[in-house]
């Protein structure tokens, strides 16, 4: 069995002794062909008696935004982790409402990609305030609403896949998207 593992550059060093099956804050895990952008293989233990090769390939890390000219529940347009298809997403400060992966002072600034999991509906201009809540949706196309404050969980309609959440640091003032938790809609794997 062949795997892929994306990651954020800064992670290269202490990949190998760290990553495991599952989701973390930058890294994403999935199976999948091989990868033209792979920077190294590394083995993995998933099960008793048995390893795995995986791939490790980057995330870019990409400036978005300055935290200070955010304004409360007024959505941030962005594509990542390139400028093709599948990858317009929205970076939003839910005026103080705690997320989780929310990072500044308050932990409320989130992103998400703006494809719905289901059949990639087009989730733009979809933000809904509901007083402590904070979503995205309802999709056009079959009426998913995604909860932006629980990881993007499906709160109603068809989907059945949280929507990828773009995970986020701040430094200083400014805020970069480095990694993608879940797969893009329409994508086999989120780095092309
Ligand atoms: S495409 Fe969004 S609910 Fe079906």
């Amino acid at each position: 069995m062949k795997m892929a593992v994306e990651r954020n550059g800064a992670e290269k060093d202490d990949a190998a002794g760290h990553i495991r099956c599952m989701m973390s804050r930058r890294k994403f895990l999935m199976t999948g062909g091989v990868a033209a952008l792979s920077v190294s293989t590394i083995s993995l233990s998933l099960f008793p008696g048995g390893t795995v090769q995986a791939e490790v390939v980057e995330y870019p890390r990409k400036r978005i935004a300055r935290l200070s000219q955010l304004k409360n529940d007024v959505p941030v347009d962005f594509n990542y982790p390139d400028d093709a298809p599948g990858s317009s997403a929205m970076l939003v400060k839910m005026g103080g409402i705690r997320a989780g992966g929310g990072i500044g002072p308050q932990e409320d600034v989130v992103a998400f990609s703006y494809l719905c999991t289901h059949q990639g509906g087009a989730l733009e201009g979809l933000y809904r305030v509901v007083g402590d809540h904070r979503v995205l949706g309802q999709c056009p196309m079959h009426l998913s609403t995604f909860d932006l404050t629980r990881h993007g969980i499906v709160v109603s309609g068809q989907a059945y896949e949280s929507l990828p959440q773009i995970l986020l640091e701040l430094d200083g003032d400014d805020i970069h998207a480095v990694g993608i938790m879940g797969l893009l809609y329409g994508r086999h794997r989120n780095v092309m």
